[in-house]
């Protein structure tokens, strides 16, 4: 390896009317299902969080990062009971102008809350950049927003997307009257804020509490602190690799300053957008808003990174590996990338790409993915999948020798049981068509284990400590 020393269409009542019917098909027959309400649990979801306090004080190479302080942490905002209301509003297509389209079509929570996808289809036409994951906004990103950073305020942010024709459209004044007569919309935000008025604040306020919530605090990297979880040897040697090669620029939430003087106004750019050496197309960054900053974009945030490909602002990396070789063999030389890039790349050998590889894979929080919490409370796959994750229990658990495995399966229909350490090595696996399973654990070593249950489509997991 080189190294270097240093988006309105006017809604109509008539849209509204024919709203929400969904069409599923069986088998044998079309089934029309009127999905009007969403699915919620009794007692709200626990979205508040108290942030890991290991993030504040990390050791330079405990992560591969950087250390030193978060200089924007935004959770105190958050409430159960605001964000549940928010997690209402992402998924409701009744935001859209024409009921189509809500926040959770191009923020998906399989792909961390990125599409999968390099352009998004909006109502209109495709985005113009590539679909960002929501993951960990809280704390990565500085106040920092969009890929070309122009927005310092998640508030202002929101509204953008909701308002914006390509996105979800939403004239706010109709907006506020139609979810005025939403029956189920009064009692949440009344919960959510004292009284059942909707307001343009109170809609961006709760959407802003849903999106700060998620995080990939589970990642197999944080277990590595949290508990007695070990990267393997080519994880820890990508470790290394991505300390010296990337760190400089991909940060965890912590921001050193590099200004960048335009007349009395010094703007500090770095890293909160940068450039590393794409080959430059027509889309100017941040040089839309500034002239000075051409080409440049966020540095976004890596957590989850394996999920949330197509890479880049337009999404023109598939892979993690593309990425890599871009890194590696693809830098084009400009006036930014060259302080922390080589200007003809990393170099990097076949057996360190692998292990670089290795390392972003373990920022992967896969219980994310599956959390209820951030699910999509309108899917009727999701209310399955709410009911199986609820049913599961482990007794005793933590445990030692043997444990039993309870979960929901009244059709009695076949399940899978796999249990994998927290790097996802499988050790058991069984299936049966009961409710419950026991498992001999007496030569388990001591740690955190993931059960996963699979009945038919449903998927859920549960953790299992063996001590
Ligand atoms: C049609 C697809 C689409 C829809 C619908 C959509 N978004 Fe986005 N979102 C995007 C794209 C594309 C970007 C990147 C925009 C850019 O950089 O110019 C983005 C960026 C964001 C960001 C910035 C993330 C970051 O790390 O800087 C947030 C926050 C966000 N969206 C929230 C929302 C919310 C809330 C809604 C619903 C009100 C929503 N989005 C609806 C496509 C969409
Ligand atoms: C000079 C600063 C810099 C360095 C060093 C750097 N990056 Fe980046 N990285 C960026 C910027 C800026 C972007 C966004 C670029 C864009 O979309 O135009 C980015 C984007 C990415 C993305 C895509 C993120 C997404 O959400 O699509 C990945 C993955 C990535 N970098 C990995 C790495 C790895 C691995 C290394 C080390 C080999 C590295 N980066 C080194 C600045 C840097």
């Amino acid at each position: 390896m080189k190294t270097i020393t240093f988006t309105a269409l006017s809604i109509t009542l008539a849209a509204f009317l024919l709203s929400n019917v969904s069409t599923i098909k069986s088998s044998a027959m079309v089934l029309t299902i009127f999905n009007e309400e969403p699915v919620l649990p009794p007692e709200p979801f626990e979205y508040t969080f108290d942030f890991p306090n290991y993030l504040f004080n990390l050791e330079a190479d405990t992560l591969g990062y950087t250390p030193g302080g978060i200089d924007s942490l935004n959770l105190s905002t958050i409430t159960d009971d605001g964000a549940t209301l928010g997690r209402v509003l992402f998924y409701d297509k009744k935001l859209s102008a024409l009921e189509n389209i809500s926040c959770g079509t191009c923020h998906i929570q399989s792909f961390s809350f990125a599409d999968g996808l390099d352009l998004s289809e909006g109502v209109n036409a495709l985005t113009k950049r590539n679909s960002m994951h929501l993951n960990d906004l809280a704390w990565t990103n500085h106040d920092g927003f969009t890929w070309d950073l122009e927005h310092t305020d998640l508030v202002d942010m929101i509204s953008i997307p909701l308002t914006d024709e390509n996105e979800i459209g939403a004239d706010l004044e109709t907006l506020i009257l139609k979810l005025s007569i939403t029956d189920y919309y009064p009692s949440l935000f009344a919960n959510a804020f004292g009284d059942s008025e909707v307001t343009e604040e109170r809609i961006i306020s709760a959407l802003s509490q849903f999106i700060l919530s998620i995080n990939s605090l589970n990642s197999t990297l944080d277990q590595t602190i949290i508990a007695d979880a070990e990267l393997s040897d080519l994880q820890k040697e990508g470790r290394d690799i991505f300390a010296s090669a990337c760190g400089s620029c991909h940060v965890q939430g912590n921001h050193f300053g590099f200004t960048f003087e335009e007349g009395e106004n010094p703007i500090e750019i770095f890293p909160f957008f940068f450039s590393n050496g794409l080959e430059e197309g027509e889309d100017l960054g941040s040089g839309e808003w500034n002239e000075h900053l051409s080409h440049l974009f966020k540095v976004p945030t890596l957590r989850n990174i394996a999920l949330t490909g197509p890479y880049m602002h337009d999404g023109r990396f598939e892979t993690l590996e593309e990425v890599i070789d871009h890194y590696s063999d693809g830098v084009v030389e400009n006036e930014w990338s060259g302080l922390f890039i080589p200007f003809d790349g990393f170099q990097f050998e076949s057996s360190e790409k692998e292990a670089l590889l290795a390392f972003l894979q373990s920022f992967t929080d896969e219980s994310m993915l599956e959390n209820p919490k951030w699910s999509n409370p309108f899917d009727i796959k999701s209310m399955d999948q709410n009911s199986l994750q609820s049913s599961i229990k482990i007794v005793p658990n933590p445990s030692r020798d043997f444990a039993r495995i309870e979960f929901s399966n009244p059709l009695n229909k076949q399940v899978n049981i796999y249990v994998t350490t927290m790097d996802g090595k499988r050790i058991t696996s069984a299936s049966n068509f009961e409710n419950s399973y026991g498992v001999d654990i007496s030569n388990y070593l001591p740690g955190t284990y993931v059960v996963q249950i699979e009945i038919g489509r449903q998927r859920s997991t549960q953790k299992l400590v063996v001590y």
